[in-house]
């Protein structure tokens, strides 16, 4: 079992990853709840997995209904978040209930959004099931939905009182799925945790440690940035031309940040930020995860990258590994960045 807390100004709270941690919610629960009903907030894929095995695991001490919807990013809009709201109206929640978000990230972004609206906000535990969102988004507060085409336009920050990872779910992810997070996890190594990437090489199962290691990165960022106005930007490393691409050549986002990551790799040497030696041991290692590294050529896409929001005032600010493990925000301006187009 590892153990982590991110510690915020006013909402502090605690990480657990156990492997079989789903067959002991309650013991953890227990610690920030001690009232008497849950709702279980679900898509129907996880349904299908693990509902009842977090149900048995919570029965005894808690009287648990939950709501389902269907999966993928697809329901991140807000006639499900509406539908989500109603469900949890007519069975009778109240302000001093519990919601807890079992699934990917779409419902951690869903079920979060729910949790700091309802009621002007109620508390809520993540049971983070997907690879990414148990490395990545199930910490750090950010929830909201996808709205006039645009993803994650509604959302609010709204802290989890807990978030519980039992790490042997990611084994009924399907490959693709599994690769998503690896993106984003490669990703976190290299920007903030050498040994972690060191690590990777030997292709170790995805393990309690593994992921512990993975979000202390986000956690550090976090704790320093809560709201997202400077250092938390660092974790948007490969996503400038990752967000790019993605799109335009169907890619998965942790596929198309694993080609960000080359393209603004490249980038970093040709302007003398990034160590030359940085591109081989990424490449290496997204390899190794089957992770695409198509070359595209970064010169391509900074007309792109101007128009994207981090557009700000006339500056784009990248985000360039310095060596293996460490990045920095690197501001240009437009005229600078004219120059390379
Ligand atoms: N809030 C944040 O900080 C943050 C950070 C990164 C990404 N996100 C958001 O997260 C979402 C992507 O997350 P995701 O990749 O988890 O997507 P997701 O929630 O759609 O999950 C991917 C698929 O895997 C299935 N699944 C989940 N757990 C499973 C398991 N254990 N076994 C088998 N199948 C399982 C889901 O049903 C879904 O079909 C995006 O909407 C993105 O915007 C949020
Ligand atoms: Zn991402």
């Amino acid at each position: 079992m590892r153990e982590l807390k991110v510690n915020l100004k006013d909402h502090s709270y605690k990480i657990y990853i156990e492997n079989g941690i789903l067959n002991n919610l309650s013991k953890y629960i227990k610690e920030v709840y001690n009232n008497d009903k849950i709702f279980i907030i679900t898509d129907d894929i996880v349904e299908k997995l693990y509902l009842n095995k977090v149900i048995n695991s919570l029965k005894n001490d808690y009287v648990v209904d939950y709501v389902v919807i269907p999966h993928g990013e697809a329901s991140k809009t807000l006639e499900k978040y509406a539908y989500i709201c109603e469900e949890l109206l007519k069975k009778e929640i109240r302000r001093n209930n519990l919601i807890i978000a079992l699934g990917g990230g779409v419902i951690g972004d869903l079920s979060g959004f729910v949790a700091s609206s309802l009621f002007r906000g109620i508390p809520y535990v993540g049971i983070p099931t997907s690879l990414l969102a148990q490395m990545d988004s199930s910490i750090g507060g950010k929830t909201g939905i996808d709205f006039y085409g645009r993803k994650n336009i509604l959302g609010a920050f709204k802290q989890p009182s807990m978030v519980l990872i039992d790490p042997e779910t990611i084994k009924s992810l399907d490959n693709r799925e599994f690769n998503n997070g690896m993106g984003e996890l490669i990703k976190h190594g290299a920007i903030g945790n050498k040994e972690l990437l060191d690590s990777l090489y030997s292709k170790p199962e995805i393990d309690e440690n593994i992921i512990y290691e993975s979000l202390k990165v986000k956690r550090h960022v976090v704790e320093i940035d809560e709201f997202d106005l400077n250092e938390r930007m660092t974790l948007n490393f490969g996503h400038t031309f990752g967000h790019a691409i993605e799109l335009k050549y169907g890619y998965k986002h942790g596929e198309a940040v694993a080609i960000g990551m080359l393209m603004a790799i490249k980038m970093g040497i040709d302007l003398g930020v990034t160590d030359p030696s940085c591109y081989k041991p990424i490449l290496d290692i997204l390899k190794l995860y089957n992770l695409p590294t198509e070359e595209y050529n970064y010169k391509d896409y900074l007309k792109d990258v101007l128009y994207d929001k981090k557009n700000i005032a006339g500056t784009v600010r990248f985000i360039f590994l310095t060596k293996l493990g460490e990045c920095v925000i690197y501001k240009m301006t437009e005229k600078e960045i004219g120059k390379l187009i």
